[in-house]
């Protein structure tokens, strides 16, 4: 397969809000493309990919943990923050992957588990053989089990506390992940230090962001349930400040999974900003139940919640990724529904979530694949897609843990989906070969053939999102409608900066999630009397009447995106 973008530039265009316009890109590096036939996915493989990447539009990818790793939570489980793990390839081939990509004026954003290591990191090794010496104090180490009693227990499949006893140090030590992830002790200047150190190493490497995962659980108090704890806001504004001072334009990605009101404390303020984007953790689950109850209000209520943010702040909107569907922000309620609906099977749950792809959870229903892209292209925020799920991958769930969904990327219908020249019994896991999803049916080359596929829609989408800095860069407005199935906002944005002149903007967006066709009034008040066109095909639809109303059909499950105002056709809807 050869694609033939051109390439832009030589180097980054700038843009000091690059994050808030870019579409990103999950791509875990073991499992994109084997560039040498020993069965995992490297870096190699990876830039010998960025055409295709490219090709659909995308301008930022973000890149789970490649770094020495027993491989115990998909390397999330680091041994040493400087090395990358051989089977992925060479700091040489990761500096070779930043210049290719930046060649293409697309962003490399990596991801740094800072709040634990490996207990096979040597910093480990040494704390628990030698109390006294410089890294004794680099873990939470006690005599008993008995502190911080108000800290939740995230894996709660696989782990009874966050407590381990360790037999040679003799002493328990704290952890809010697996028990062979010791947390660092954040109280120790010197650790603080050493991860200002992995974060220039990496950095001067020229890496245009980090995702911070699980940020909010640095520091513990006895007091504090250990998320997102005053010490931990001051670490993260003083790591701002020398990112700021020493690396302009790059930027820190918060991994917060909590509340609209704690998330946006991940912004910091004005004066003393912490992270430039946070990952919007509550709207994702709702809009899957949106899906399936057919109401559109509890996703209105928590797009209607107001948290103020920090100019120049931007959510990261996320469908899925390499974890399960959390549904850690629901109510208990809404969550016994979500099971119901979507994890059916007892071996689809995982921790407090469902650890399925997209494709599957919605019945491969290419109704609902757009209409959940189309809510993820259009709400306020920057998209992440995960690798595979524009293609609509399946996944596995008779693989253990988070791994159902971390399968190799299909290409072809050749041997392991062109994903690898290994002995298929070699991979690092086997590729989807289920009835719907086996990779003789999903990949990439099938659906590039066929110009009515899920990828070429889902390149059209973002074709058309990128025409409209709108999107990255306005205001969302709540519209009142008198369909229970129906949302309906306004995004707007004065200097539109779009490719039809510097005139404010504004783009209705209305979704229905109705199992049948629909008739629903939208009120719009001060835009009584404008136009309305459609973003893709320009296609003119009724006028708002004087009263600020207008009444829309809409299909099953289906979505409108209109412009207000004139015709700005920006390309064909596949
Ligand atoms: C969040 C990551 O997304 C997840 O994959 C990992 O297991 C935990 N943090 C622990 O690092
Ligand atoms: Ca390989």
């Amino acid at each position: 397969m050869t694609f033939t973008a051109p390439i832009q530039m030589p180097g980054l265009a700038l843009d000091p809000q690059w994050y808030r316009r870019a579409v990103f890109y999950e791509v875990m590096v073991r499992s994109f493309v084997d560039s040498n036939g020993d069965g995992a996915g490297d870096l190699s493989g990876l830039i010998s990919r960025l055409d295709y990447l490219q090709w659909l539009g995308v301008d930022a990818l973000w890149l789970p943990p490649f770094y020495q790793s027993p491989l115990r939570d998909g390397g999330y489980d680091v041994s040493d923050f400087h090395a990358i793990l051989p089977e992925f390839g060479t700091l040489e081939e990761f500096r070779d992957l930043v210049t290719k990509a930046h060649e293409r004026n697309m962003r490399i954003v990596i991801d740094y588990p800072l709040n634990h290591t490996s207990d096979a990191h040597d910093w480990f090794q040494q704390s628990r053989e030698d109390p006294e010496g410089p890294y004794g104090d680099f873990y939470v180490w006690r005599d008993t089990d008995e502190e911080y009693k108000n800290i939740r227990i995230i894996f709660v499949d696989t782990e009874e506390s966050n407590w381990t006893f360790d037999p040679v140090r003799r002493q328990f030590f704290f952890h809010r992940f697996f028990s062979h992830q010791p947390d660092l002790n954040f109280e120790n200047p010197a650790v603080r230090e050493a991860v200002f150190d992995t974060v220039r190493f990496w950095m001067d490497l020229g890496v245009d962001g980090i995702r911070l995962d699980a940020i909010p659980y640095l520091f513990e108090t006895e007091e504090g349930n250990g998320e997102g704890e005053p010490e931990t806001h001051q670490f993260i504004r003083d790591l701002r400040t020398m990112i700021d001072r020493d690396y302009p334009g790059r930027i820190l990605i918060a991994e917060a999974n909590q509340w609209p009101q704690e998330v946006v404390q991940f912004f910091g303020t004005e004066e003393e900003p912490e992270c430039h984007m946070a990952f919007d953790f509550p709207v994702m689950p709702r809009i899957f139940y949106s899906l399936r109850s057919q109401q559109a209000g509890e996703l209105i209520r928590i797009l209607s919640e107001a948290t103020d943010v920090p100019s120049g702040a931007g959510w990261g909107v996320f469908l899925r990724n390499h974890d399960e569907l959390t549904l850690e922000m629901v109510s208990e309620e809404y969550r016994q529904a979500m099971y119901g609906w979507y994890a059916y099977d007892p071996r689809m749950r995982s921790n407090i979530g469902i650890r399925r792809r997209l494709a599957p959870l919605l019945d491969n229903s290419r109704a609902e694949l757009e209409l959940a892209h189309a809510l993820l292209f259009s709400l306020k925020g920057s998209p992440f897609l995960y690798y595979g799920d524009e293609i609509g991958m399946g996944d596995n769930i008779w693989l253990p843990d988070r791994d159902s969904s971390r399968t190799p990327m299909q290409w072809t219908p050749d041997r392991n989906a062109g994903f690898s020249t290994a002995d298929p019994g070699k991979l690092y896991l086997p590729v989807v070969q289920s009835l719907v999803y086996n990779y003789n049916l999903v990949n990439v080359e099938s659906q590039l053939a066929q110009s009515r596929s899920l990828l070429h829609w889902v390149r059209n989408v973002i074709h058309v999102r990128k025409a409209h800095p709108t999107f990255g860069l306005g205001e969302l407005r709540m519209l009142q409608t008198d369909h229970e199935s129906v949302l309906a906002f306004v995004r707007e944005y004065e200097g539109s900066g779009s490719q039809f002149g510097d005139a404010p903007e504004k783009i209705l967006c209305v979704f229905s999630f109705a199992h049948n066709p629909v008739s629903v009034t939208i009120q719009m008040d001060e835009l009584g009397g404008s136009s309305l066109y459609d973003l893709f095909g320009g296609g003119q639809f009724p006028t708002i009447n004087e009263d600020g109303s207008v009444t829309l059909t809409l299909g099953t499950q289906s979505f409108y995106w209109l412009h207000v105002g004139e015709s700005h056709f920006a390309g064909g809807r596949s």
